[in-house]
């Protein structure tokens, strides 16, 4: 068993939030920024959901998942995703992907086999943990935590633009409806919903740029570390 112990020392920034509120953009600025490492939680839900359904496993099988799990390799390096050696970066970024992911992360023995590999991320200097419980749950010690939010409306139209930019035709009511359906089940599940932790800055960048969000998470970080 891997003694995490003596990692407690190393400053966590913990981001959770909606998606689309900017979360991963922001965690990635801060971490290049401070030269810390960066956990895309999401990215580990997401993976077992698409490695899941490639192996034909039910969204719904725990059991099942949680075996599967045990034996993916998985790689982040150089904004890449790789499971077992196959490039993963694509796959796990589409819409029905994030739908796949907000299933199993509602399954207690999934999110259970994933906690050790994600406090595993926590080196020195420092590390900046995006995600939907990051301060409330994994890093729950963390010196500085944020939740990011935004309205789903402004998340569903930021989306919408990304995919439009990267040339997919989208709805952007069906992308809203996505969007809300997302936020409920992530919110109303049972084990570590998405809310704020109680001493979480809590910053709503609807009407914010990204500029303006990193600068106020870096004013926090050098208040509350520095
Ligand atoms: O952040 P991202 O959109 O990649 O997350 C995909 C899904 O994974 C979320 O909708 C949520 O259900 C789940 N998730 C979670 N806990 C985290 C990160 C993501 O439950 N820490």
């Amino acid at each position: 068993m891997t003694n995490y112990a003596e990692n407690v020392t190393v400053p966590v920034v913990t981001i959770d939030g909606p998606g689309g509120a900017g979360k991963g953009t922001v965690a990635s600025a801060i971490a290049a920024a401070k030269g810390w490492h960066l956990l895309d939680s999401g990215a580990l839900y997401r993976i077992i959901a698409v490695a899941g359904l490639a192996q034909n496993i039910a969204l719904d099988d725990a059991q099942a998942l949680v075996e599967m799990a045990k034996g993916l390799e998985i790689s982040f390096a150089h904004e890449q995703v790789h499971v077992n050696g196959e490039n993963f970066t694509d796959a796990i970024r589409t819409e029905d992907a994030g739908n796949s992911a907000s299933q199993v992360a509602s399954l207690p023995t999934v999110r259970d086999a994933i906690f050790n590999l994600q406090q595993g991320f926590r080196r020195a200097p420092g590390l900046v943990a995006d995600g939907r419980d990051m301060g409330t749950v994994v890093f729950a010690d963390a010196p500085v935590k944020i939740f990011l939010d935004a309205s789903a409306e402004a998340r569903a139209e930021r989306r919408y633009n990304q995919l439009k930019n990267n040339g997919l035709g989208v709805n952007l009511r069906a992308l809203l409806e996505q969007i809300q359906e997302r936020d409920a089940r992530d919110r109303e599940r049972a084990v570590a919903p998405l809310k704020p932790a109680k001493d979480a800055l809590i910053i709503d960048s609807t009407k914010m740029t990204i500029d303006e969000v990193v600068a106020t998470v870096m004013a926090q970080i050098s208040s509350k570390i520095e």
